[in-house]
């Protein structure tokens, strides 16, 4: 089923759900938060604004600042900041931060992350923070350009995922993504933190992200018949390493807030502090499994699950070798550069909790209890 260019925004076109749409308009949205954002081997750093160059070279720490999925977008960018560009990263959810006395570590960038550039909560922790001075400047990534998060930040980002009408939030998230890795490499360019080579790497990496990602939504079948695994459950387990975690979070996050099954994320490496006596035949575990460094210990977490008798759920890199088993089904995703990971495999994560949301019968574009922008405390 193809995005349908033309398509305004309140028409689903072809699709059944506006969240289905919206999962499936994902390489062109991300396509349209590159544009005239990269360099033949660059990020363009004035895509920031024209003072962001000057301000980029005075950053020593980043705080980030977010709510939801808004803010698993932000616990992404953590990895990134700190292992591409060397820069200290904080990510907090804004209810919390808000109301907390914060230590502002000498010239932080705070940054904002919120699709609809009005949660009450992303607001209030941007006006504290201002009004508590402390911070180099604010930054905004946002999709929508009137917004009161972008008026009142000093520079701002959008994303240009256009309206996302389902209260679960898909491209956004993703075209994010696409910002905050846009954001490492520019202060990394700036600052000279990055390894030679590193941006030049990424950025062609990125002019190639789109194309990976109708790879990954030409698996919607495949998801579809594992998502038959879930329909009957009450509780799962999300469980990633690294930039993965957060990716865990988000696609738990996704089949709580649309199918209403408990579903929890744990970094894999946790499992046995605890979570591991939950674990049995009627609690699936779903891992997320890309081809690094983490693999091998992703791997024995996996067998101490089998082992309990749970049913795993793999998204393997068709490259880390893992294949079917008894009670262990892997769903093979195409091999991308391991930092761009995260975005990719965000998609079967959204693709299994539609899918299981359409199996139980909820409203996919609107969940109970839940509103699309949360302006209200
Ligand atoms: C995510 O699917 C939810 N819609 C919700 O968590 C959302 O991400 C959160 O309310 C933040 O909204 P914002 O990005 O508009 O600030």
């Amino acid at each position: 089923v193809q995005y349908h260019e033309g398509a305004d925004a309140a028409d689903k076109g072809a699709f059944r759900h506006f969240m289905l749409k919206e999962i499936h308009e994902q390489p062109t949205v991300v396509q349209r938060t590159l544009e005239g954002r990269l360099g033949r081997d660059h990020v363009l750093v004035q895509a920031f604004g024209p003072q962001a160059a000057e301000l980029f070279a005075k950053v020593r720490n980043v705080q980030i600042v977010a709510c939801g999925t808004s803010y698993h977008a932000g616990m992404v960018a953590r990895y990134w900041l700190e292992g591409l560009a060397g820069i200290p990263c904080q990510v907090e959810v804004a209810s919390e931060f808000r109301y907390r006395r914060v230590a502002v570590q000498p010239d932080t960038l705070f940054v904002s992350i919120s699709q609809s550039g009005e949660t009450a909560d992303t607001l209030a922790a941007l006006r504290n923070a201002k009004a508590d001075g402390g911070y180099l400047a604010s930054l905004a990534i946002c999709n929508v350009g009137i917004s009161s998060l972008v008026r009142e930040s000093d520079l701002t980002l959008l994303t240009h995922a256009g309206p996302e009408i389902g209260v679960a939030s898909t491209k956004a998230f993703t075209t994010q993504l696409v910002g905050l890795m846009l954001l490492t490499l520019a202060l990394g360019q700036v600052k000279g933190t990055l390894e030679d080579g590193v941006a030049a790497e990424l950025v062609e990496e990125l002019r190639r992200l789109p194309a990976r990602l109708d790879e990954a939504l030409a698996m919607d079948k495949i998801v579809e018949k594992v998502s038959e695994l879930f329909a009957e459950k009450h509780h799962t387990l999300f469980l990633g390493r690294g930039a993965q975690y957060p990716v865990a979070m988000e696609g738990a996050l996704k089949l709580k807030e649309i199918s209403y099954i408990h579903a929890e994320a744990y970094p894999a490496g946790e499992l046995k502090h605890g979570p591991l006596a939950l674990v049995d035949a009627d609690m699936p575990v779903v891992t997320i499994a890309p081809n690094n460094e983490l693999l091998d210990k992703l791997k024995s977490n996996l067998q101490v699950v089998r082992a309990r008798g749970g049913e795993l759920l793999v998204f393997a890199d068709e490259q880390a070798g893992m294949s079917n088993g008894e009670g262990t089904h892997v769903v093979n995703m195409p091999h991308i550069h391991d930092a761009l990971a995260p975005i990719l495999y965000t998609l079967p994560l959204q693709l299994l909790s539609y899918h299981v949301a359409v199996l139980r019968g909820t409203d996919v574009d609107q969940p109970r209890n839940l509103a699309k922008s949360v302006t209200v405390e």
